[in-house]
């Protein structure tokens, strides 16, 4: 196997300084439908990363459920690794890599819980199957065996009371708030095409990076 030799040419798309949006949410956001129109599958997973208070990273994908101007927001169990490293260093980064445009988006900034409100309206509209997954895995932590996990989740649907169940304590939204962006565009001979924007006092300014 010779990984050294695998090497694509990117000649899919241009990101010219004059065609970006001021605002990167709207960037973003153009992207974003793009990719869900190319048929990407997963286009909204992203990787997601976080690191202990003293510098220690770890990443793992997850899917992004809405964006504003207010943020980028997932859901997820606030026990879990990832939860207990966001209580403790409240940053974060985000990267979608869509290889069929060619392209990534790099997004990094604080992250705080969604409101109560946010979270319960979202575990309301995922199947009973989903909500009750979300009861009886202990995310991120050691179980004794994949039947330990079935066992709990089949006495739970069998139970009449799971009808109308509502959101566990240790289950719900975070939202990042973005205070950089980079969108990446692939181009050939490696002369890729790199758009930072950095928010300074409320106002995002633009730049140029080298590849
Ligand atoms: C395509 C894909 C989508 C995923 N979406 C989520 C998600 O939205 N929320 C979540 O908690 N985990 C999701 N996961 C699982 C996470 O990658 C991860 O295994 C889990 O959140 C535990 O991570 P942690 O131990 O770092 O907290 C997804 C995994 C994949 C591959």
């Amino acid at each position: 196997m010779d990984i050294k030799a695998l090497r694509n040419e990117y000649k899919k798309g241009k990101l010219k300084d004059d065609s970006v949006y001021e605002n990167p949410v709207k960037q973003f956001e153009k992207w974003f439908e793009q990719a869900l129109s190319s048929e990407i599958q997963d286009a909204n997973a992203m990787s997601f990363a976080t690191a202990t208070i003293d510098g220690k990273p770890s990443v793992r994908t997850v899917l992004l459920k809405e964006f504003d101007e207010n943020g980028f927001v997932f859901f997820t169990n606030y026990g879990s690794r990832k939860g207990k490293e966001i209580a403790d260093n409240p940053i974060g980064a985000i990267l979608f890599f869509w290889k069929e445009l060619e392209r990534q988006v790099r997004i990094e900034g604080k992250i705080e819980k969604t409101s109560s409100g946010e979270s319960d309206a979202y575990f309301d509209s995922r199947t009973l199957e989903s909500r009750i997954s979300a009861f009886v895995s202990p995310q991120s932590q050691a179980i004794p065996d994949r039947k330990y996990l079935e066992d709990r989740w089949s006495g739970y649907i069998k139970s009449a009371d799971t009808v109308g169940i509502s959101r566990p304590e240790n289950w719900g939204g975070y939202r990042l708030l973005p205070d950089r962006f980079e969108f990446w565009q692939g181009r050939a001979n490696r002369l890729h095409d790199r758009i930072l924007y950095i928010k300074s006092n409320g106002t995002w300014n633009i730049s140029r990076l080298a590849p």
